[in-house]
């Protein structure tokens, strides 16, 4: 099991590059299921999760092509519409592949997704949608089956509360569904919108992306297309985040501004310059100490909850007491008492955290829970004092593409054993 070694003081330096956006990668491959063309996607990541996803969509029965960050995907035909536990449960995000499949091939069997390590991470609100299009769902051992032998029909869907691939999957299904259907209570995210600019180049009729209220009109078939998704806000978030804690002067390259307006506003606020060179280059300089500023999570626009842990890792460092508050998930915290192992001073109060700076860290024995709390121990150990080793750095691997590379290529001391 690979693990990061990590010596901490350097502040960072230099030019560091965003690669596309997982979380849009992750529901674009899904949606090739949604025609018998080819699709070819442009600046998807090399991560785990992605790899993941590949393969479950060839077990399905696509052919894919990988050249570097393009890939090419065909099904010309789905010879089992099934995502089988032992795939679900390493990547809750193969529910992805329920809404396509079903509008494709009339039934779909896909396991259960199972928790994980920030929370239950239901998808009733996938379900109760798939139900009002028209399919009967029914779960057992394990596994949720869907069937639509009549097709899909429109409808409207209010979500009872905003869920991100709930309305990936549903506006997947709903693309070819008899009729017009409307979704309200949708999520804003970039990745959906970045979803629904793919889904109009295969053909289909959508409105609305972006706000919480999308009308899909239904088409008879999608064609093939080709599409470069946007760059990854979360990994040009965390590496803001590593420029400002280390004190250091980092330009990031290759992102969407707009995107971390949220983040931005908080750094800010927490004493770090932040400039945009360009529509896709921000620069962040924190030469002097840093002060506490309150968070709390939202959907976008607000502050993502995927940058929680990493912005609690700053605030070990800022003078003051910051409150932080998360309000997506239920057991968002796991990071926090390994950050305290290395010195960090972190109280938690139910869905609260609250962080007492400036501590100074020192290098320790940690472990990665999952994907955006092990970015947070790599940001702490960048700053410690002394050597950190990170385990179970598979984690940060589903999310982050060579994520030490980068590191080290702008002066951080890490390296991977
Ligand atoms: C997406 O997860 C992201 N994953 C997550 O990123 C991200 O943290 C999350 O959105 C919130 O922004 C992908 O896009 C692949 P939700 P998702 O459905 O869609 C509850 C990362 O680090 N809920 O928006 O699974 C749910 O439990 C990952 O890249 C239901 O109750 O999140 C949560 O409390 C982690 N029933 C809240 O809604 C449902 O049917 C928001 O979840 C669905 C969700």
């Amino acid at each position: 099991m690979d693990k990061f070694v990590v010596k901490g003081g350097v502040p960072l330096h230099g030019e560091i590059a965003t690669g596309g956006a997982k979380n849009s990668a992750l529901p674009a491959l899904a949606a090739t299921l949604l025609t018998d063309e080819p699709v070819l996607l442009q600046r998807i990541p090399r991560v785990r999760d992605v790899r993941t996803m590949q393969r479950l969509l060839v077990d399905i029965g696509a052919s894919a092509d990988v050249d570097g960050e393009s890939v090419r995907i065909q099904v010309r035909e789905v010879r089992s519409p099934e995502a089988p536990y032992e795939l679900v449960k390493t990547m809750r995000a193969s529910s992805l592949v329920l809404g396509p499949l079903v509008a494709r091939a009339g039934r779909a069997r896909v396991s259960l997704p199972g928790g994980c390590a920030i929370g239950a991470r239901p998808i009733n609100l996938h379900l109760v949608g798939l139900e009002q299009l028209g399919a009967q769902i029914q779960q057992a051992h394990g596994y949720v089956e869907a069937v639509a032998p009549q097709g899909l029909r429109g409808t409207t869907i209010r979500f009872e509360r905003i869920t991100v691939t709930g309305t990936e999957d549903l506006m997947m299904a709903a693309v070819l569904a008899r009729g017009t259907t409307i979704l309200e209570n949708a999520a804003r995210e970039p990745e959906v919108t970045d979803l629904t600019a793919l889904l109009v180049k295969m053909g289909a009729k959508i409105e609305g992306a972006g706000t919480s209220t999308v009308r899909i009109e239904g088409v008879a078939r999608l064609h093939g297309a080709e599409h470069a998704i946007i760059p990854d806000r979360i990994e040009a978030g965390t590496f803001l985040v590593a420029g400002a804690i280390t004190g250091g002067d980092l330009t990031v390259t290759g992102c969407l501004p707009e995107h971390n307006a949220a983040l931005i506003t908080k750094l800010q606020a927490a004493g770090a310059e932040i400039t945009e060179v360009d529509g896709s280059t921000l620069r962040v300089r924190a030469a002097r100490g840093l002060r506490s500023a309150d968070v709390t999570t939202a959907e976008y626009p607000g502050f993502p909850t995927d940058l929680q842990a990493q912005y609690i890792a700053l605030m070990t460092q800022a003078e003051g007491i910051a409150i932080i508050t998360e309000t997506i998930f239920e057991n968002r915290f796991m990071h926090a008492q390994e950050l305290a192992r290395m010195g960090a001073n972190i109280r938690l109060e139910g869905n609260q955290a609250i962080v007492a700076g400036r501590k100074e860290l020192t290098g320790a024995g940690v472990i990665a829970s999952d994907l955006r709390a092990s970015a947070s121990l790599v940001l702490a150990a960048l700053v410690a004092r002394g050597e950190t080793v990170i385990d179970r750095v598979y984690h940060i691997d589903r999310g982050y593409e060579k994520i030490e590379g980068k590191l080290a290529a702008v002066g951080a001391q890490i390296r991977r054993i």
